[in-house]
């Protein structure tokens, strides 16, 4: 909330199991107004993105929030999907319903600049997937940025990658769109594998959620239970049942930016081809160094970098949203 409304947000996704939890989330935290939903080819291709979101949008009971397909591949990479990772539907094949409805009449793009310029306060946009809507949006209408309060993108990595051993899948899948994203001159925080891996829900919630008779909370405990949070576990492991909340841990610091710890920092994406490509290469020396003496100091963007997050406050969070209760 800021003065006691509630925030408007657009979420750009890849819907991919974590970002079908984000969007249980935001539809249901009183914080948030979710005003659209885009969708970008990644965790599966975008029409099966696109049919996913509508599903999880109709089981969470907000059947009205407009969503747009975008765009079908990168700005210049070939489209890999994460389909090993979210199942052959990209949604855990749950089995889950078709969609009772189409996706709008426009393009992400379109949507996109439809409703943050019209929206009445500054919005927060949250991609959670490859950035490619985002960076055709900066580039085609750039008069948007003047109605952005700033984005939360979940992508990068301080530390260690997952795509590559340096490189984050979001940032990784089309790099140049996550630079363009980087100069888009608002404020932006990167929510970034260093937080996202931690925010973990334990196996006795998922599995009370699991039993949930309301289909919204149950889809979540049914999508937790496909994201094994500790992915060298073994059947028999105490942690074996806990889910991970993935992309849902973005919304969280949205609606609750206390429980993130963020540092701001220099931070550039790597487009050289070779084994350092689409890493997000983040500044944490104290001082310049000799690159900057030799060469002079090189402009980089700022960015908000999330190197730390209360994890049980954001589970808490979540859980009592998606299960609409106050929270413990
Ligand atoms: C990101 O990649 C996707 O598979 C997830 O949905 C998340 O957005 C994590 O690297
Ligand atoms: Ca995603």
């Amino acid at each position: 909330m800021t003065n006691g409304l509630p925030v408007p947000v657009i979420v750009d996704c890849d819907t991919g199991v974590d970002d079908a939890l984000a969007l249980l989330f935001a539809v249901r935290h009183p914080g948030i107004d979710l005003r659209a939903v885009t969708c970008v080819a990644g965790n599966t291709d975008v029409d099966g993105v696109v049919r996913n979101t509508l599903t999880v949008l109709e089981q969470a009971g907000a059947p009205d929030v407009p969503v747009a397909r975008g765009a079908e591949r990168p700005l210049i990479e070939a489209p890999r999907s994460a389909r090993h990772v979210h199942g052959h539907d990209g949604m855990g094949d749950l089995g889950l319903p078709a969609p009772r409805r189409a996706p709008a009449g426009v393009d992400a793009v379109t949507l996109l600049r439809r409703e943050i310029l019209a929206s009445p306060r500054p919005v927060t946009l949250v991609p959670t997937a490859p950035l490619t809507n985002v960076a055709l949006l900066l580039r085609t209408h750039p008069e948007v940025t003047r109605n952005i309060e700033r984005i939360v993108f979940m992508g990068g990595a301080a530390g260690a990658g997952n795509a590559t051993p340096v490189a984050e899948f979001n940032v990784w899948h089309d790099p140049e769109a996550a630079a363009i994203l980087l100069t888009a001159g608002v404020p932006v925080t990167m929510y970034g594998l260093d937080v996202f891996t931690r925010v973990v829900v334990p196996g006795a919630e998922v599995r009370r959620l699991r039993a949930s008779a309301e289909p919204g909370t149950r889809l979540a405990g049914d999508l937790l239970a496909h994201r094994p949070a500790h992915p060298g576990s073994r059947p028999g492991d105490p942690a074996e049942d806990d889910g991970g909340l993935g992309d849902a841990g973005a919304l969280c610091a949205v609606a609750d930016p206390e429980g993130l710890t963020t540092h701001r920092l220099p931070v550039e994406v790597s487009l050289a081809p070779g084994p350092a490509r689409g890493q997000t290469v983040v500044d944490r020396r104290p001082r310049a160094g000799e690159s900057e003496l030799h060469e002079g100091v090189r402009e980089q963007s700022l960015v908000d970098v999330a190197l730390d997050v209360d994890v049980a406050r954001y589970v808490s969070l979540y859980l009592a949203t998606v299960e609409r209760r106050p929270p413990a």
